[in-house]
């Protein structure tokens, strides 16, 4: 993921399998997704391997693993199921998130303060192991102590509530970001974004200077039921590119 761009973008392609299982066959292929991903300018694909196996499955993280060009982004709950998994693959980057079974999608941050024992060994294996960690939290200060403190190279930056609100409510959200994503980097973390983000709604947080990594998935995927895989990617790197000026 060290191209040119200073703003990478990284397909999760999660609900490719979800429409595949709906059905319980062999496609749509989620691989064949991210090879086109790839095609299109991704810098990266995103899979979650969730407990229950809803959308990806071991298969596909196998099948991943073998195939792409570009860095695999295993995003994961912290169980010792999973931790041995990720250590099987050692893929380019775990992301360790919050996972409850009854959720549609990952509703809010891992509490990586309140973790911290639970989750120290993890990163640590996993970092000894070559993978680069990230943890998906909320904007606060209290996260990003937490992230040094378990020495996690990367968070990604939860922007459900952004994406999810509007007017002064949005606003307030998004300085809340850009002061979290400034405050990782002047502490020397990476800091990446996502959740909930589309056409319209990307600009603004595509223009913090500090945010190294963009993972979309659920609109990229809906949308390129109306134009098609590759295009809903180059249309979104557009919108990156023309924030970033
Ligand atoms: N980042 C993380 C950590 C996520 O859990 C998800 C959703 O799986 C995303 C990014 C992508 O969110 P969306 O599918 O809403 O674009």
């Amino acid at each position: 993921m060290n191209g040119p761009r200073a703003l990478r973008l990284g397909v999760n392609i999660d609900h490719v399998a979800t429409i595949r299982n709906a059905r319980g066959t062999a496609y749509p292929d989620p691989v064949r997704a991210a090879l086109i991903a790839q095609e299109a300018g991704a810098d990266g694909i995103t899979a979650h391997l969730r407990e229950d196996r809803r959308h990806i499955t071991d298969d596909d993280i196998a099948r991943l693993t073998e195939t792409l060009r570009i860095p695999l982004n295993l995003e994961m709950a912290a169980t010792e199921e999973m931790l041995a998994i990720a250590l099987r693959h050692r893929p380019h980057a775990v992301c360790i998130v919050p996972e409850r079974r009854e959720e549609l999608t990952t509703e809010g941050g891992l509490d990586a303060a309140g973790m911290h024992n639970h989750l120290a060994p993890m990163v640590d294996r996993l970092s000894e192991a070559g993978c680069r960690v990230s943890l998906f939290i909320e904007a606060t200060p209290r996260q990003i102590e937490a992230a040094l403190r378990l020495r996690a190279p990367v968070v990604e930056l939860h922007t459900g509530r952004y994406c999810d609100t509007e007017g002064e409510e949005r606003a307030a959200e998004l300085a809340r970001i850009a002061d979290i994503a400034a405050l990782a980097a002047k502490n020397g973390l990476e800091p990446h974004a996502g959740h909930g983000i589309t056409y319209d709604n990307v600009g603004p947080i595509a223009a913090i200077p500090q945010i190294a990594e963009l993972n979309i998935g659920h609109f990229l995927i809906g949308e390129a039921l109306f134009c098609g895989l590759h295009e809903s990617i180059a249309e979104m790197r557009r919108h990156m590119d023309a924030a970033r000026g």
